[in-house]
């Protein structure tokens, strides 16, 4: 299927009881990255899952692991997701204070650093951190859960780091994430997004419309 997006299903909507089985789904049915959500009930209030599972998984495919930490102290685990195969280590402009240290220890270890913002954090702070990032991932709901409504006015958000990009030749791409679905979809992908996150309508099947019981 062309798309002028990558897509990035979230595991965060798959059956826990079966990643494996969630991983090979992706793959069949038009995913390009695996987005894995990582919550630490501190930072979001939410637990989910960790290195130990990207490491189980990373021998299972060869799509990218985009690894999302929604977690307070992130530095911490760059380490862990070095060795268990992460390809992406994104973290959250709102939970460092050092972010252009870790950063280059992120991109040191050998992974692609990408930072987020949540839906009420502006753009501007991350002036100083555009030019060192290769991802910038915009946060369309309020972290923490799936099958949220996307919070519309983040779109702008994209718009501007599209044009911030065109206009500075800096070479991050810009991620969506949050309560993307049939219905938002076409908004999302003309605001310019580079890697569309999808959770819960993608494993329900509904992401491009239809019954559900069909992907793509
Ligand atoms: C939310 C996560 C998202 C989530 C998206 O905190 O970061 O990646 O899985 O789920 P949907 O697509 O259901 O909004
Ligand atoms: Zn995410």
């Amino acid at each position: 299927m062309n798309k002028p997006y990558l897509l990035a299903p979230s595991l965060l909507s798959a059956d826990f009881s079966a990643l494996g089985d969630a991983v090979a789904h992706i793959a069949e049915n038009g995913g390009d990255w695996i987005h894995v959500d990582v919550m630490d009930g501190h930072f979001v209030p939410n637990l989910t899952l960790g290195a130990p599972v990207v490491s189980a998984l990373r021998p299972l495919t060869t799509l990218p692991l985009d690894v999302h930490l929604m977690v307070d102290n992130p530095q911490d685990h760059i380490e862990p997701f070095r060795a268990a195969g992460a390809d992406w280590l994104t973290f959250h402009v709102e939970a460092v204070v050092h972010a252009h240290r870790l950063i280059g220890a992120i991109r040191d270890a050998g992974m692609r650093p990408g930072i987020s913002l949540v839906p009420s954090t502006p753009v501007s702070l991350l002036s100083e951190l555009l030019p060192l990032v290769d991802q910038v991932l915009v946060m369309s709901v309020n972290p923490g859960f799936g099958g949220q409504s996307m919070i519309y006015s983040c779109l702008d958000k994209i718009r501007l780091l599209k044009k911030i990009k065109q206009e500075s030749g800096f070479s991050y791409i810009v991620s969506v994430d949050g309560g993307v679905n049939a219905e938002t979809l076409p908004d999302v992908v003309a605001s310019g997004a580079d890697v569309v996150v999808s959770g819960s309508a993608f494993f329900s099947g509904t992401l491009f419309g239809g019954s559900g019981k069909k992907h793509c």
